[in-house]
């Protein structure tokens, strides 16, 4: 674990200017608030708030003077937005978040109602319907005087404290409520979070590190699901809660020693609370209804669904084209190239290096992959090289001076840290120099051969490797003074997944899967990367101690939020850092990766309008999904961390950023045959399908083992097959931001059963996830929804499972297969024959496959276009949407949209016939024992409306 060094701690806790309040530190002496001059508006209400008597100056300045405004947006979603009077606060710049405009409703016509009490203020939030409390800043059923700690962290009060540098706010929640969400976290406790008495203290401060568990990483996402089952199963219900809020914060959920309640408490460094809540009832209309607000997610071109090959670490050109060609020579399907840090130039962004990547030998190497349907994908790291002197002719540094771009000091020098290049200047996003300057980088880039078809962003927390402005009084000139990089002498990478016996295997793997082995420690203790801070560095921070903002320490924050790295300034840009706009990095931190997103986007959108731009970034924030994807970043090789992938996916699903996945095989220490053959299965059935390695481990594309290539040409032809259903899926999300994937109850919300499961997950509302999660097993439990009343068929066999209802049934899974089961009742859009590409894959004809139910009917529907283009001025795109109905033995296909489909349906498999067809011919054949009708042979136009029948 990173440890702050006594120096720096000193320097950091330099003494608070005498402007600063004296912090009581005292929370339960605070006074709260009373209501007053309340008035009705159209939608909502007004009204202030008065602080109710002496400040207790816990952790600030207690601000005296509130606002409330209470406004019912859409008969789904209401906001409480409780500010400064004065306006001091920061708050999101509405100029750079998309949100629905003008959107005012009536409490009349929500469901949800705001209720309040004047003295001491308190709210709660209720659900019309059925008259259930969903937040409850009252405090009903809890303790008066908390007992409980958490990380040491004593629970002082549920107070409502509202000052400069802290305010504090709790609700009560359900004993044991169901609560998903709150992340980026790796949560030992799961998907759903743990709020037990020692439940959960999560934080919200982006921040660069090889994945911990329990801990903050790089993303905040200040938004929960919470779930309520109903024992009948007729009221189940969920909602949604956002703090539109990029401040850092402790979030607790916890359940008192005693109490009859759990709770909620938000611990912010400042800011406003500025909440949403989302009426749901069901799990994916409060996603949705969430979407709705942070702006939906952004188209995703068709061939990013196919298969992501990186690593750090191809260390030339022709090292890149071999992966390729040997991708190629092993019949594994390969989409995407992608190449690391390797390929620049002293590391800088927008460079290639002349050796090893020489400039025209990447163009010719990108224009091939062109020609075979195939992609590029580069790095882009968030920081920029610094030059050494006057005649270092990087051009992004020496154009972004010139155009102020950059983040400064409070004296307004230049704020210098440092990254893999050494020394480095960041972007400030809030700059309005900055989109031109950056798109003009990338421009250039790419204009000069580097022909992407999306980009990759890395380093945005922003990560920098010392404390403070280290370049400023620095020697620049040293800029490219070597970082330590895994795989260098000194560095080597040694580690091997869990269970992985070297004596056996050695590191070409060769594995078989009979042994006695059994997986039992899940509890992978990661260490993170550790980068030090010399003391010369420390001593060269000068620029602490020079504020931009006199009344607040910016600095060291009265309250500590449980950072990680401890104080907030270590390895990312120093919270008393400058943004234009007058914000400081303390308020803004959180920013940094969104706004890099939306700006790229948009700088792409600007060169290519019609083309939907392609990104896939590390730090994300509430809508960051509108402009990018997300990889789950820093991974271990362990099957742990392949457990964990699929709570990251569905985490983002609820955060709308659904283009998501893990580095499929681990990313750090070296992966092993079992692992990567089970890694690359499941990611098959995950969004966004990458395997990416580190530098000096082992390399792990899928062709080094056959079992590994096995296993991946199985699994990808699944997802080949299945990708107009992806696609339809991602379509919906764009356009109605219902997510992709699912967790089984939010398409089952009455199976109390399924509020914890997180080891299966589904496809939509149709497909079923089943993956193997552990070494050394050939089969695995798994629980299939519906309690009896679904029938699910295995994908590869159209077998129906003899699932318990309610419980675990146990599947045959050896090595190289995944269970993946249909549910009965879908109409699914395939592709008839998977190709090398998605290019390929599109060429040839469709198939349907129709599951019916016990009542012979079956509903789907497909969405296509040309899966390239982005939505029009008018905000569509040229498309075809179908639904395929399905009753007495009648196909129903109807369609409605102008793109001309230009391939067929040739083949119509339906599942569940129980009366064998009347025309039985070479075309349509019947399995009796299966209940499948064949019919093949078929050319059904797309384009136009059809039936089709077999009884
Ligand atoms: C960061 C990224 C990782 C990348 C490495 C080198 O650690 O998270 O994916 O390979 O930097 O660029």
């Amino acid at each position: 674990m990173f440890t702050v060094s006594a120096g720096l701690a000193l320097l950091l806790g330099a003494a608070p200017l005498l402007a600063h309040a004296q912090s009581s530190g005292n929370v339960s002496s605070c006074p709260g608030y009373t209501l007053d001059g309340l008035q009705e508006t159209a939608s909502g209400l007004l009204a202030q708030l008065s602080l109710a008597g002496k400040p207790c100056n816990a952790f600030g300045t207690d601000i005296a003077n509130l606002t409330l405004a209470v406004t019912y947006e859409t008969p789904d979603r209401l906001r409480v937005l409780i500010a400064d009077a004065a306006g001091a606060q920061f708050m999101l710049p509405e100029a750079y978040f998309p949100r629905p405009t003008n959107e005012t409703s009536t409490e009349d016509a929500s469901d949800l109602v705001f209720n309040y009490d004047a003295q001491p203020f308190a709210f709660w939030v209720s659900r019309r319907s059925t008259g259930d409390v969903l937040f409850d800043t009252r405090l009903v059923s809890l303790p008066a005087a908390p007992t409980t700690a958490l990380d040491g962290t004593p629970l002082d009060s549920f107070a409502f404290v509202f000052e400069d540098q802290y305010l504090q706010l709790t609700s009560s929640l359900p004993r044991d409520a169901n609560v998903y969400g709150l992340g980026e976290v790796i949560a030992t406790s799961g998907f759903r979070r743990d709020i037990a008495e020692n439940g959960t203290l999560q934080t919200w401060w982006a921040r660069d590190v090889t994945d911990p568990t329990n801990e903050n990483i790089y993303g905040a996402h200040p938004v929960y699901l919470e779930h309520r089952v109903d024992t009948n199963g007729t009221a189940s219900a969920a909602h949604a809660v956002f703090l539109s809020s990029a401040a850092g914060a402790d979030v607790v959920l916890t359940t008192p020693a005693g109490a009859n309640a759990s709770l909620v408490q938000y611990r912010m460094l400042g800011g406003v609370l500025d909440f949403y809540f989302f009426a749901g009832p069901t799990p994916v209309a409060a996603v949705a209804q969430y979407g709705a607000l942070v702006g939906t997610p952004a188209w995703v071109p068709y061939w990013a669904f196919g298969f992501h090959l990186c690593r750090w670490g191809y260390l030339d050109v022709n090292e890149t084209r071999e992966q390729v060609a040997n991708m190629r020579a092993a019949g594994v399907p390969l989409e995407v190239m992608w190449n690391d840090i390797d390929m620049y130039h002293a590391r800088r962004d927008f460079t290639t290096d002349p050796t090893s990547f020489p400039i025209d030998e990447m163009r010719t190497f990108i224009e091939e992959l062109a020609a075979n349907g195939q992609h590029y994908i580069p790095i882009v790291d968030a920081a920029i090289g610094h030059t050494a002197n006057d005649t270092d002719n990087y051009f992004p540094f020496i154009s972004g001076i010139e155009k102020n771009v950059f983040v400064t000091n409070p004296d307004n020098t230049t704020y210098i840290g440092q990254v893999w290049p050494g020394y480095t200047v960041f972007p400030d996003w809030f700059a309005p120099n900055t989109e031109g300057w950056w798109g003009e980088a990338i421009t250039n880039w790419s204009d000069s051969g580097i022909e992407f078809s999306g980009l990759w962003l890395d380093m945005n927390e922003a990560s920098s490797f010392c404390v403070g402005s280290c370049g400023t009084t620095g020697n620049l000139s040293d800029t490219t003074t070597p970082v330590s990089l895994p795989g260098d002498p000194g560095n080597l990478v040694t580690d091997y997944p869990e269970g992985y016996n070297s004596a056996i295997w050695g590191p070409s793997g060769n594995i078989t899967i009979n042994g006695t082995l059994t997986f039992g420690n899940d509890t992978v203790v990661a260490s993170s990367a550790g980068f030090a801070v010399p003391d010369d560095e420390l001593a060269a921070s000068t620029q602490f101690g020079k504020r931009a903002d006199t009344l607040r320490n910016l600095n060291v924050p009265p309250y500590t939020i449980h950072n990680g790295f401890g104080d907030l300034s270590v390895h990312t840009i120093a919270t008393n850092a400058t943004h234009a706009n007058g914000f400081v990095e303390l308020d803004v931190h959180n920013l940094f990766g969104y706004m890099e997103e939306r700006t790229t986007h948009l700088a792409l959108l600007k060169n290519q309008p019609d083309r939907r731009p392609f990104l896939i970034s590390r730090s994300t924030f509430p809508s960051t999904g509108h402009w990018s994807g997300h990889w789950l970043g820093d991974n271990f090789s362990k099957w742990a961390y392949l457990r964990y992938s699929i709570q990251g996916v569905l985490q983002f699903q609820l955060y709308q950023i659904p283009m998501v996945g893990a580095d499929t095989c681990g990313f750090i220490g070296n992966t092993d045959e079992e692992l990567c053959n089970r890694w690359m299965s499941l990611s098959a059935f995950v969004p966004f399908y990458r395997n990416h390695n580190q530098r000096g481990a082992l390399s792990q594309e899928p062709y080094r083992w056959d079992s590994v290539a096995e296993a991946t040409r199985a699994a990808i032809a699944v997802r080949y097959a299945l990708l107009p259903y992806w696609y339809t899926l991602f379509a919906n999300a764009s356009t109605l931001a219902t997510p992709p994937v699912r967790a089984l109850f939010w398409n089952f919300p009455d199976e109390a059963e399924l509020l914890g499961v997180d080891l299966q997950f589904m496809i939509g509302d149709n497909v079923l996830v089943t993956p193997v999660t552990a070494p050394n097993v050939s089969n695995v439990d798994g629980i299939f929804p519906g309690r009896g009343n679904v029938v699910w068929r295995d994908w590869y066999t159209h077998e129906i499972v003899n699932a318990t209802a309610g419980t675990n049934t146990t599947l045959d899974a050896p090595l190289g297969h995944i269970p993946v089961h249909i549910r009965d009742g879908a109409a699914l859009l395939l592709h008839i024959q998977p190709g090398y590409t998605t290019n390929e894959t599109r060429a040839a004809p469709y198939a349907l496959l129709l599951a019916l139910d016990g009542t012979g009917a079956a509903f789907g529907n497909a969405y296509i276009d040309d899966g390239v283009s982005n939505p029009g001025v008018d905000g569509t795109i040229a498309n075809r949407s179908l639904t395929f109905t399905v009753g007495n033995g009648t196909l129903s296909v109807r369609g409605a949209g102008e793109f001309k489909v230009l391939q067929p349906v040739a083949r119509v498999t339906v599942l569940g016939v129980s009366t064998p067809p009347t025309n039985v011919s070479e075309n349509v054949t019947y399995e009796a024992d299966l209940g499948r009708v064949n019919i093949t042979g078929l050319a059904l136009d797309l384009n136009e409306d059809t039936t089709l029948s077999w009884a």
